[in-house]
């Protein structure tokens, strides 16, 4: 039976960063909507130019756009002994579709990771980080810093830092959440399958809590 994580947190609580760990862990590919709708920008397909408005303002995508991108990824081969996705769901109409497209798939959502962290370090966190061109790889200028400055470690391409991070963007990332995407919290809580962890810890200790909350998995 494949098995399917969902990353839930505020605009910089380490979903995409803990995502790219827990895969390496547990062998299950990080499915991140955040990135393929950016992917989806540069290569400026009909998919980006719906998202670019969005993204750049920092709302949502539409529903119906979201819910069909990621049904289409999670059929991908890859995806096949289920996957960690980062960023969807994130309005309780994509969590139900996640649980009709999931079943399809002969899974559910296992268990959903829920980062918490204050806005005060999240703010921090967005202005310092910068993003590798080419895979999506994270840093921060001072929690993870690459060991050459705008140098990706691991495959070599330029750094840079993300649009929505600018400070009005991040503003209403925040509120977007709160609004949106915060009701999920309790919606898992209730289904009995929300891990919450501590996000301030530094990024090995996150990872270890939640391996630790997941012990089948370790
Ligand atoms: P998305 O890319 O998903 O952005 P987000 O949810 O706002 O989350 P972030 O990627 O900003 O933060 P993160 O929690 O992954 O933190 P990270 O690990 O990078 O979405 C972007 C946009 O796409 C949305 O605004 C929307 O327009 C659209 N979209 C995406 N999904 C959608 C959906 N389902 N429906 C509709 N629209 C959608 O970490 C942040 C920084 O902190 C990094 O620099 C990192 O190095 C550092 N850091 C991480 N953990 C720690 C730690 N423990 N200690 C110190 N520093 C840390």
């Amino acid at each position: 039976m494949p098995a399917y994580y969902v990353m839930l947190g505020a605009p910089g609580a380490g979903k995409g960063t803990q995502a790219a760990r827990l895969s390496q862990r547990m062998g299950l590919p990080p499915v991140s909507s955040g990135d393929i709708f950016r992917q989806n920008l540069r290569e400026k397909s009909d998919l980006g130019k719906i998202a670019e408005g969005y993204l750049s303002r920092g709302e949502l995508v539409p529903d119906d756009v979201t819910i069909a991108m990621i049904r289409e990824r999670l059929a991908q081969p890859d995806c096949v002994r289920g996957a960690i996705l980062d960023g969807f769901p994130r309005t309780p109409p994509q969590a139900e579709a996640l649980d009709g497209m999931l079943a399809e798939l002969g899974g559910k959502v296992d268990a959903v990771l829920y980062i918490r962290a204050r806005p005060e370090a999240l703010a921090k966190r967005l202005a310092g980080r910068w993003v590798c061109r080419a895979q999506a790889h994270i840093y921060h200028e001072e929690f993870r810093p690459p060991k050459v400055l705008g140098v990706c470690d691991v495959d070599g391409s330029a750094l840079y830092q993300r649009d929505d991070d600018r400070p009005e963007a991040v503003a209403h990332r925040a509120l977007i959440f709160l609004e949106s995407t915060a009701p999920l919290i309790a919606h898992y809580r209730g289904k009995g399958v929300l891990v919450e962890v501590d996000g301030e810890k530094p990024i090995a200790e996150v990872t270890e809590s939640l391996m630790a909350a997941l012990p089948e998995q370790a």
